[in-house]
């Protein structure tokens, strides 16, 4: 073998290492990069300040994913799906409008909700995908301040009648983003009934010591919001009165029964009297 031949085998293997190399960092390092935006959205006055803070009705482009190729190539069938946390999927209430660029090398998906509710205040995640790429997945942060509902044995509420003696738990639904902190108060007295725990549970209610506002307030960067929850502790008495009413139905019928049926008696008597009149003639 002479010097030039392997010289010669020597260039043609470095020619295919760089070739690899070029091929390499074409196919391996070029990727889909997806950005999701972030939005604060401002709450509105709640009916009678309670809760203080709600929703408003409808948000028009309230968040925006973005995708690109590293690379800067153009996108082809580009694609762009959107869940709540991760792994929930959106009914119609979610609209989006999707964009490519006039060069083809940007791709944006837009966001609207209308009647939100409150646990659409999330993290979204959206998965972009384009022919020739792996998809990829960022994540939009649509945050506001906290916002707040009650449950009552897995009902919504805002007002909860219980008998004397009987048990209740409270619980205090905090949504927003980010999350934020929990805190009850009884209202009449201000006393403090825990902080950062969502449920508070009234051992045997008493009319006199708890019945009244129960307040739940949270705070998080944006700010505070709170709520209210009337406990109707029903007084001892409370069933006599139904009672008097069922009472005083009971006998007005009777009173109109009865004198239906004296007046009917009587045109009997009346109509038998005339009969006998009649057949005397
Ligand atoms: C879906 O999301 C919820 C809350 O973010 C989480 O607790 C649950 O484990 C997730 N499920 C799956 C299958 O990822
Ligand atoms: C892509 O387009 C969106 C909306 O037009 C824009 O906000 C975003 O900055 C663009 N991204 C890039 C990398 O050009
Ligand atoms: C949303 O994401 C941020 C960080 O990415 C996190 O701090 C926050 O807790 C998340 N919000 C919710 C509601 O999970
Ligand atoms: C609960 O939190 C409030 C302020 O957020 C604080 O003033 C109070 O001392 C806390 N109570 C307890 C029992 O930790």
């Amino acid at each position: 073998m002479t010097a030039s031949t392997s010289n010669c085998l020597a260039q043609v293997l470095l020619a295919a290492a760089l070739l690899l190399l070029c091929i390499g960092a074409v196919s391996s390092e070029a990727n889909l990069v997806v950005q999701g935006s972030t939005s604060v959205i401002p709450l509105v006055e709640g009916k009678d300040n309670n809760p203080r803070y709600v929703l408003d009705r409808a948000y028009k482009n309230v968040l925006q994913c973005s995708m690109y190729a590293s690379n800067g190539s153009q996108l082809v069938n580009p694609k762009i799906d959107w869940q709540l946390d991760f792994n929930k999927t959106l009914d119609q209430r979610f609209t989006f409008v999707a964009k490519l660029s006039e060069d083809k090398k940007n791709f944006t998906s837009t966001m609207s909700i209308v009647r939100p509710e409150n646990k659409f205040v999330a993290n979204y995640s959206c998965r972009g995908s384009a022919d020739g790429f792996s998809p990829e997945v960022g994540v939009a942060h649509l945050e506001s301040q906290p916002l707040i509902s009650f449950k009552v044995e897995n009902e919504t509420k805002s007002d909860v009648a219980v008998w004397p003696g009987q048990d209740v738990e409270l619980t205090c639904v905090v949504e927003g983003n980010p999350p934020g902190t929990t805190e009850w108060r009884r209202e009449k007295d201000d006393s403090p009934m825990g902080n950062d725990t969502a449920s508070i549970h009234i051992k045997g209610a008493s009319y006199d010591g708890d019945r009244g506002f129960y307040l739940c307030s949270s705070k998080n960067k944006y700010g505070v919001n709170s709520a209210k929850i009337f406990l109707r502790v029903k007084h001892p008495q409370a069933y006599l009165t139904p009672l008097i009413i069922i009472i005083v139905e009971i006998i007005i019928m009777a009173i109109v029964v009865a004198v239906y049926e004296f007046l009917m008696a009587r045109k009997r008597k009346q109509a038998e009297a005339d009969g006998a009149a009649y057949k005397t003639d």
